[in-house]
């Protein structure tokens, strides 16, 4: 019997359904057949004020956030190249991680991230790709050896929630079996150790 581990995706743009959120919730889907429980924060629920040290989380939108990062055992971020990185949507909610430092497991530790990039072009979806896992780094997470840099102008999401390329569906349902196996060793570990 596998443990039911939680996974929380966060990415999208303003725009609801934009192409980092179908690609997100695919992962999630796959995720969740794979046992998990999963909770999306899209784009629009992004929308918070820049991030500003001093005034920490101040917002109901913040503080959800943060309350879900801080319950998740995986992680999957999703964002679209903006001219060549991380859109400043994702970025500031990524900023807001900082108000994680001190938790049990301070930023992302000790937790899977599955990283996914979106562009109109493979370069922005290359680099994309690489500045959200130097974040997971930087945020003390694991990076899943695989990530998904998806060029949509060879690449689109059907309204069935499936990306139309197989090749692309299969890296984000890879995403998901990583985070999962990934997550429930994690859980498996800490609970071994009490
Ligand atoms: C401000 C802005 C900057 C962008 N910069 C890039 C870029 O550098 N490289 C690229 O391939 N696509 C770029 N794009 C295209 C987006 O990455 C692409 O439209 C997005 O992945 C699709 O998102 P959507 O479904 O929300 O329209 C940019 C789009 C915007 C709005």
């Amino acid at each position: 019997m596998h443990q039911i581990v939680k996974v929380v995706g966060v990415g999208g743009s303003s725009r609801a359904g934009s192409s980092a959120e179908q690609a997100l919730r695919v992962v999630l889907d796959a995720a969740q057949r794979r046992g998990a429980s999963v909770q999306l924060i899209g784009g629009p629920e992004l929308a918070m004020p820049l991030y500003d040290p001093r005034n920490g989380a101040s917002t109901p939108q913040a503080r959800q956030l943060l309350s879900a990062i801080a319950g998740a055992d995986g992680l999957v971020l999703a964002s679209p190249a903006y001219h060549g990185g991380i859109s400043g949507l994702v970025k500031n909610a990524l900023d807001y991680v900082e108000e994680l430092n001190k938790d049990i497991r301070p930023y992302f530790s000790e937790r899977p991230v599955g990283c996914v990039a979106v562009a109109d072009g493979w370069q922005g979806a290359v680099s994309t790709l690489a500045a959200l896992r130097d974040v997971t780094h930087a945020l003390r997470g694991w990076p899943t050896s695989l990530g998904a840099a998806i060029n949509t102008s060879a690449a689109r999401f059907s309204p069935a929630g499936v990306c139309e390329d197989t090749r692309v569906q299969g890296q984000l349902e890879e995403i998901a079996a990583q985070v999962v196996e990934f997550a429930r060793m994690r859980v498996a570990a800490a609970a071994a150790s009490r």
